[in-house]
């Protein structure tokens, strides 16, 4: 198995219920932090991985994402005529160098398992990362990087984890690993979205995995776990009784961004040091703290 980690899956066929009427039409996928969508910030997370190959497992009222990382010539002509630099070099620039996209088609949303397994034709034999978008995290260095550099030392399955409030681990898929305090451990078992009474901890594991081609296996045998749907949560559950799975904590900040607290929070401290808004934005806060 090779050790270097080329391909991300972006599952972005999700329902994005938690943000509706807004979602009715839109990805919840495309919600901009100031000035770029969730995704992007994703994509670039995964392309300072050393990423290459962005693979998008979409669903209907999706097609804004495929245009967002498309080339908009008749744009770039305009601002380039214009003399807008910078504006120029911020479309150019939305995919990273080097790096390029596939979309794979999800008939029917049946689930963050399913739509992993939606990319098995393009990933094939080969280990590789998922990124969840709603789930930014504002990290140094960037969590992705260290895990795909961990996992060419360790050669096995990764978890991005973090604690939460016991009350919250009906939201989250729950490991239960051999030292809950350090920085990279083992993990002995998963359970999906356990009530706060049942949760072997409170590590949670929030969006972002480096997977063994092994899963793909145990996903296309899994069977519709919590909420009908097919839990990549329980094909890693399969996973550790034939293969190590570390839980390895993200390191940053983390703002769930499906949420609508979450994605307030991220916008008003990712404004707060935009270089362009971020000082006026920042004395309009205080003004109105007072
Ligand atoms: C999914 C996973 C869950 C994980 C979470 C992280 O849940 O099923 O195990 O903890 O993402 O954000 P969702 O948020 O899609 O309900």
């Amino acid at each position: 198995m090779q050790k270097r980690i080329t391909k991300a899956v972006f599952p972005v066929a999700g329902l994005g219920r938690r943000f509706l009427p807004l979602t009715k039409a839109s990805p919840k996928e495309m919600l901009p932090i100031v000035d770029k969508p969730l995704i992007q910030y994703a994509v670039e997370e995964a392309a300072v991985a050393g990423i290459t190959e962005m693979i998008f497992i979409t669903g209907r009222t999706k097609r804004s994402i495929e245009d967002h990382f498309d080339r908009d010539l008749e744009l770039e002509h305009e601002l380039a005529e214009q003399g807008k630099r910078e504006l120029l070099e911020s479309v150019r620039s939305i995919l990273p160098r080097n790096c390029h996209c596939i979309y794979i088609r999800q008939p029917e949303a049946l689930g963050l398992g399913h739509a992993v397994l939606c990319a098995q034709p393009v990933v094939r034999d080969q280990p590789f990362a998922v990124l969840l978008a709603d789930d930014l995290i504002d990290a140094s260095p960037p969590t992705m990087a260290r895990m795909t550099s961990r996992f060419e030392a360790e050669g096995c399955s990764l978890l991005g984890v973090e604690d939460v409030p016991r009350e919250q681990t009906g939201s989250y898929g729950i490991v239960s690993a051999a030292d809950a305090k350090a920085d990279v451990t083992q993990i002995h078992a998963i359970l999906e979205k356990p009530a706060p009474e049942n949760a072997p901890s409170t590590l949670a594991v929030v969006g972002r995995y480096v997977l063994t081609p092994a899963i793909f296996d145990l996903l296309a045998a899994a069977k519709p776990g919590r909420g009908g749907e097919i839990q990549l949560t329980d094909a890693i559950s399969a996973l550790l009784a034939r293969e190590r799975v570390l839980a390895m904590r993200i390191g940053g900040k983390r703002y769930d961004c499906g949420s609508k607290l979450g994605y307030l929070k991220a916008t008003v401290e990712l404004g707060l040091r935009h270089p362009e808004v971020g000082r006026e934005f920042a004395e309009f806060v205080v003004k109105r703290g007072r």
